[in-house]
């Protein structure tokens, strides 16, 4: 890779998925690492293998299907860390170990209960046995933006001997601001005497709403990898945002001194699949991938825009793939155009058995609605892998009843483990009356932390596409559906949920781990 190009490495699957609530499944996460790959993305970080053992598939299962893109697995400086990564990663066709370790007198003191010595030592030691897996290994001092930068070049410079490629600094609190990122990271580039041997990255968190403007000026001094996200997901406040680092790079040659290999006009549908399996939908006004980023609502700006496009616009809607609601399929397509059209979305099926479920949703959704987007594809899919995981409670039927002056009333019928089962209740709402109905039959003991409906194309006829976010004993799951009847595809959410709160798995936080 040229020097002048600059390495985009995406965690939504692993800092992303740090977010509260924003947990994915396996199935869920190769999806997303497939939208990544179409991007274009350089580096897809996959999760922490040691996490647990749905982690440990999970980078597995992304290391297996993607071929373009190199895949990561983030290690704590820990022989066993690095030893599951390693394992997890084993077989994939381009591979990264990213193992990290607290540097800052804080944490050091504080969190790892260990001498800078002694973190020196371990962070070299993770490096060699990294390396013994990979070629490609990453070493992040965590919480670099608040160690002292004597410790840092000490440290890094061991790392890079050891053979770390990427040494990546982290502004794990969200604490630095531009001009003096810029600053630590030209430092860094100017004293570390074995600087020219490995590319510097940087990670930054959003908590004082910089990281992209520290992201930026880490690039502006020498930084030749940016950590970023989708929608800028991630820890608290989140990370850097990949589409505003993209596109500011991009739209700015003139100042910039490096280029990115982002295939723009996938921005808007990753931004989209993401929002809608997280269920951390976007704002209007977010840049580039919010609703209204392009949307000229005053006179005098849509008079020049229509004169001329580039008096108020920087950049063009279509080039970050707002070209969407393209009519793609219709009733009468047949199953090859089905598949093919899912083939170039980067869907495959495992089986005929599969592709023959979808192709039957999509014939069902066809005679309700004329036309079918892209969007309405990645729905649809979407609702079918989560159907087929784990699927405990089946949603049978439901009727609801909804009049001016009387109390709005639902009947559901679910199959739990093979049994059907009737429920009836009122609620505020039908929505709120089909929750009921189907807690009734359950009894989950879950709580409703969050539901949010989206249309997925525009028109009363558009689908909608339903997030559902339960939670129990501080677990947390996403639930989609998605339907042209909003109820029914609330209802599908609810249980979708329930079904993944009835599989548990664990999850644990490589940030609060203990070394
Ligand atoms: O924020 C952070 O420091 C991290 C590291 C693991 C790179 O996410
Ligand atoms: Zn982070």
């Amino acid at each position: 890779m040229s020097e002048d190009r600059l390495i985009v490495f995406d965690t939504t699957l692993r800092d992303g998925e740090q977010s509260p609530g924003a947990s994915m499944t396996r199935d869920e996460k190769v999806r997303i690492a497939k939208a990544l790959e179409r991007m274009r993305v350089d580096v897809i970080e996959a999760g922490f293998p040691a996490a647990s053992e749905g982690d440990f598939e999970s980078v597995q299962a992304v290391a297996q299907s993607v071929q373009e893109s190199t895949v990561c697995g983030l290690a704590r400086a820990l022989d066993s860390d690095i030893i599951k990564a390693g394992e997890a990663l084993r077989g994939g066709e381009r591979t990264r170990i990213h193992t990290f370790i607290a540097t800052s007198p804080i944490h050091m003191e504080k969190k790892l209960r260990m001498t800078p010595d002694q973190v020196v030592e371990r962070a070299v030691e993770a490096v060699k046995l990294a390396r013994r897996f990979t070629d490609d290994v990453e070493f992040s001092p965590e919480d670099a933006g608040r160690s002292e930068p004597d410790f840092l070049c000490r440290v890094l410079e061991a790392v890079i001997d050891a053979g770390a490629g990427t040494v990546n600094i982290p502004d794990t609190v969200g604490y630095n601001v531009p001009e003096q990122f810029g600053g630590l990271i030209r430092m860094l580039r100017e004293r570390i005497p074995n600087a020219d041997k490995a590319v510097f990255s940087v990670h930054c968190h959003n908590d004082l709403g910089l990281a992209v403007a520290n992201s930026l000026a880490a690039v502006m001094n020498g930084a030749r990898q940016v950590e970023c996200t989708i929608n800028g997901l991630g820890e608290r406040a989140g990370n850097a945002a990949l589409e505003e680092v993209v596109m500011t790079v991009r739209t700015r040659q003139d100042i910039f001194p490096c280029t990115v290999g982002i295939d723009t006009t996938q921005i808007v549908p990753t931004s989209r699949l993401v929002a809608s399996i997280t269920g951390f939908t976007v704002q209007p006004n977010k840049a580039i991938v919010g609703a209204n980023a392009f949307a000229h609502e005053s006179g005098i700006h849509q008079d020049g825009v229509l004169k001329s496009r580039e008096t108020y616009e920087i950049m063009r809607a279509e080039d970050v793939g707002w070209s969407a609601n393209r009519m793609v399929l219709g009733k009468h397509s047949g199953r090859n155009a089905f598949r093919s059209r899912l083939r170039e979305l980067g869907i495959e099926f495992s089986s005929e058995e599969e592709l023959n479920e979808a192709f039957a949703r999509f014939k069902a959704l066809a005679d309700k609605k004329h036309e079918i987007f892209d969007e309405d594809l990645q729905a649809l899919v979407t609702e079918a892998g989560t159907e087929a995981e784990n699927e405990r409670v089946k949603l049978v039927a439901l009727k609801v009843c909804s009049e001016t002056g009387e109390i709005p009333d639902a009947r559901v019928t679910l199959s739990v483990d093979g049994v059907e089962r009737q429920g009836r209740a009122q609620g505020s709402g039908v929505v709120d009356a089909s929750f009921k109905a189907i807690e009734r039959i359950v009894h989950s003991g879950t709580e409703l932390q969050l539901y949010s409906v989206n249309n997925i194309t525009s028109g009363t006829d558009a689908q909608g596409e339903v997030t559902v976010r339960l939670e129990k004993g501080g677990r947390i799951v996403n639930g989609q559906g998605a339907d042209t009847d909003i109820v029914i595809a609330s209802a599908k959410a609810y249980v979708n949920a329930l079904n993944k709160i009835l599989a548990p798995e664990e999850r644990a936080h490589p940030q609060a781990a203990d070394v």
